[in-house]
């Protein structure tokens, strides 16, 4: 298999040159070396850096054996989770599937949905109301086991299916992916009886895509979770060499810490394509919550272009100058659309007549780059051949190994996440749970 991600730095010279890069190589290296050796803060938090290798055939097989039955059984899935246990799967199934699939009635698997990952109560109505005649499954993921958000809206549903069709049939339609032993999830999973899967204690949420975590959904979805993980391998492989030609992760968390330490503050990730949304959240989510520590951090950003141009364009273009790019770019989309030629040309549009619209988007992009980097945006590109499951694969597992040296070359722990506790004490505290008497005083008292 050939490497197939290709990222190309030459766009950041204006603000740091080939230079200032390979200068920072030693200390790269070291910190990718304190990812493998496990010698650094958050060293028990490691298990994803050699999952692709190390996934056995037999879970592989559990997985999708169970995605099999709830797709024969089902005609909605729910995937209920939050952070980790939600966006590599919605951000997989969203890049492979078709953008109307909602729509269609010819779907072969069952629709897949997502619930747990806000607490909008006209999300979950609507959402209760839909499935109110259908016949659906549920797969609950919390590597806690206690997070609100999902325990909130896997309470509701799962009342509603146990309501609907029956205790009985209601375990065996209801998935639970926590760990081995702790958390409640665990607990009612046990009691209940239903289908589990474990997620590893040295797995974090966000490097957990590769795990049942995202697997199942997105096996459930009818994609080929052997070639995601082949492609993850493959780039586990390559990911380890000690030179920026070769290793891909390696250039890009020397590159993006070249431009922090030069004032580049704010990283946005821009898709010229759609179906990449997703992407860019569980990449935010990634770098986000692993990089944004002790008043550090590169701050991680998101555009779809070419809509975006139209909005945030302007500020990228003509802002404060404290920003980069990263352009994700799909060589070749899936399908053909040739723009036709008008008698008219009233639209004038007939000087474009017979390219292919990605012919359009691709000009759209390098006139972009162009003009941001004249406009003072270092621009960094990575490019996959299509969207598939073997170079999504390969995407993730680059974007995990990158995120883990670029956290120790910006010196903090990638892998823990002090600050999202801080929301739920307070959260915890208004809603006077039994345990927070004191924070609810406290909080009360501010008020
Ligand atoms: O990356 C993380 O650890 C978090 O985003 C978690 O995935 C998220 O908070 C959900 O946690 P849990 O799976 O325990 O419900």
């Amino acid at each position: 298999m050939d490497t197939s991600i290709k990222i190309d730095v030459a766009s950041v010279a204006a603000t740091v040159s080939r230079q200032q890069i390979d200068a920072l190589l030693p200390e790269a290296v070291q910190a990718m070396k304190t990812v493998e050796t496990g010698s650094g803060a958050g060293n028990d938090f490691l298990g994803w850096t050699d999952l692709p290798t190390r996934l056995s055939a037999e879970l592989v097989n559990e997985i999708n054996a169970t995605a099999e039955s709830l797709r024969k059984e089902c005609e909605v899935v729910v995937s209920i989770g939050i952070g980790g246990s939600y966006l590599g799967a919605k951000a997989v199934i969203e890049a492979l599937g078709d953008s109307f699939g909602a729509y269609r009635h010819d779907c072969k698997g069952p629709q897949m949905l997502f619930a747990g990952q806000n607490i909008g109560e006209d999300y979950l109505y609507e959402l209760m109301d839909y499935l109110r005649d259908k016949r659906f499954g549920i797969i609950v993921i919390s590597k806690s086991g206690t997070t609100t958000e999902p325990a909130i809206a896997f309470r509701l549903l799962k009342e509603l299916l146990e309501r609907k069709e029956g205790k009985e049939h209601a375990a065996r339609h209801i998935v639970a992916i926590t760990d081995e032993r702790r958390g409640a999830l665990r607990q009612l999973a046990t009691e209940e009886g239903y289908r589990t899967f474990v997620i590893d204690d040295n797995v974090g949420g966000r490097f957990s895509v590769l795990t049942p975590v995202g697997l199942l959904p997105i096996a459930v979805a009818g994609y080929d979770i052997k070639e995601l993980i082949a492609g993850a391998a493959h780039m586990q492989r390559i990911c380890s060499a000690e030179d920026y030609e070769s290793n891909p992760s390696l250039l890009y968390a020397a590159t993006r810490n070249a431009l922090y330490r030069a004032g580049k503050k704010i990283e946005i990730m821009v898709n010229y394509n759609p179906k990449l949304h997703y992407f860019g959240e569980w990449w935010k989510q990634l770098y986000g919550e692993s990089e944004g520590k002790d008043h550090k951090g590169i701050f991680p950003a998101a555009v779809d272009n070419s809509t975006d141009l139209h909005s945030m364009g302007q500020w990228i273009q003509d802002g404060e100058r404290t920003i980069f790019e990263t352009v994700l770019s799909v060589e070749v989309p899936d399908h053909e659309v040739v723009i036709p030629s008008d008698s008219d040309n009233l639209d004038g549009l007939n000087y474009i007549a017979g390219k292919r619209v990605d012919q359009v988007n691709k000009m759209a992009e390098l006139g972009t780059r162009i003009a941001h980097v004249d406009g003072g945006v270092p621009n960094m590109r990575i490019t996959i051949p299509a969207l598939s499951e073997k170079y999504l694969g390969q995407l993730i597992y680059f974007f995990e190994k990158a995120c883990g040296i670029s956290g120790y070359l910006l010196g903090v722990n990638p892998f823990n996440q002090p600050g999202v506790e801080d929301y739920k004490r307070n959260m915890f505290a208004l809603l006077e749970k039994p345990g927070y008497e004191a924070e609810t005083a406290g909080i009360k008292s501010r008020l």
